[in-house]
């Protein structure tokens, strides 16, 4: 039999972004050794972090995002240190990727694990299964605007920091959100919106929505204003299967998503480029997390998930169901980080999936 190969582009960043990524490549070497040869991944790793920064003043060096555009996928840690201002780690490692190359659809599923407790009374006895699109490239984070444009002084500073939404970017993601929502069982789109005050971008946002949602006579559809959206989650969470929303709205609800299925540690997350023009990158939800950093504590599962995301790009779909199930074994077992109320460390976690991937292939 042939190999199919298939190259990544690793970068763990800063904090317990190297712990995590470590953990999901340990998982993906377990993948390819259980397909007897079928599948392989070749793996490259790229020192950009925030201490890199410190050191040559960039994130990413001249060249870098032509090297990357040479592999299949990015699998990426976080980006984050006391010692860089947050909005330069960000726009200068994560935002320098997702941009350029065009990775408009973050896809962030919540879901809710066996033997994890949720602070939802709901999740004991509902199952609950949920996934978050964000639109990745545009909105709120478009980065547009400027500082002292007074040009007045000290004192009367002003700051304008602009939303851009094009017809074509809501559309793209809306879409994308439609065609998700035909594969799933509950075929249902949540419209996440805040047309009420912003009366430009989002009301344009509101009309796209309607358009598009009439190619999808079979999916239910439900319009949202995004504080009634944040308190749905909470207290009807059963309500929902994709729920489709701008960069910084979807921001916010993926980590009270992730929140309520337990831990911020939980989380995985997708940054497509569908029209595989560029690769993708796959990444937990969660930073840099400098509080429990170096430990060896770290929840392992957001990155392990986000691996999984990966392998189904790739159209390995049953080693990714075999890892989710893996994965869900290991929590029901009880076997759990610090974050979940466990005692096991990262490393024991990952080896608990590893053994299990094992086990049930
Ligand atoms: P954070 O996600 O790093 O941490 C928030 C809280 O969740 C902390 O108490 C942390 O210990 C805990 N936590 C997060 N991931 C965990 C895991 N896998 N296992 C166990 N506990 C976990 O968010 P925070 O504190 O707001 O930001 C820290 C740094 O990360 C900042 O510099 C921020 O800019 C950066 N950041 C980077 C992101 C990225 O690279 N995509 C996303 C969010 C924040
Ligand atoms: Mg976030």
């Amino acid at each position: 039999t042939e190999t199919q190969t298939f190259s990544i582009a690793s970068i763990p960043g800063d904090g317990i972004g190297g712990e995590v990524v470590a953990a999901g490549l340990r998982v993906l070497d377990t993948v390819a050794k259980l397909s007897g040869g079928a599948v392989d991944f070749d793996v490259t790793e790229f020192p950009w972090s925030s201490e890199y920064y410190l050191e040559n003043g960039h994130y990413i060096p001249e060249g870098g995002l032509d090297q990357l555009q040479k592999h299949d996928a990015i699998y990426f840690g976080a980006v984050g240190s006391s010692d860089v201002a947050d909005h330069t780690s960000l726009w200068g490692l994560r935002l320098a990727i997702t941009q350029p190359f065009d990775q408009w659809a973050n896809i962030r599923p919540v879901t809710f694990l066996p033997g994890v407790e949720s602070p939802l009374r709901k999740a004991d006895d509902t199952d609950l299964d949920w996934i978050v699109v964000r639109e990745n490239s545009e909105g709120e984070y478009a980065g547009m605007g400027g500082r002292n444009l007074s040009g007045r002084g000290p004192g009367n500073e002003v700051a304008l920091q602009t939303s851009l939404h094009t017809e074509k970017g809501c559309e793209r993601i809306i879409r994308f959100a439609f065609d998700l929502a035909r594969t799933r069982t509950t075929k249902k789109v949540s419209c996440v919106t805040k047309s009420n005050a912003q009366q430009f971008g989002m009301v344009l946002w509101d009309e796209v929505f309607a358009r598009v949602a009439k190619d999808y006579p079979e999916v239910e559809t439900e319009s949202v204003l995004v504080d009634a959206m944040s308190a749905k989650f909470v207290l009807h969470p059963e309500d929902l299967s994709v729920v489709v929303a701008s960069n910084l709205h979807a921001d916010i609800l993926s980590d009270l998503g992730s929140a309520l299925a337990g831990s911020l540690g939980l989380a995985a997350s997708a940054n497509l480029n569908p029209e595989r023009r560029f690769p993708s990158m796959f990444e937990p939800v969660h930073g840099s997390a400098p509080d429990i950093a170096g430990q060896g504590v770290s929840n392992p599962i957001g990155a392990i998930s986000s691996a999984s995301l990966m392998l189904d790009q790739f159209g390995l779909t049953a080693e990714a169901e075999e890892v989710r199930q893996a994965v869900s074994n290991v929590t029901e077992a009880g076997i759990l980080p610090r974050d979940l109320g466990g005692d096991s460390t990262t490393v024991e976690v990952t080896e608990a999936i590893v053994t299990q991937l094992e086990a049930i292939h």
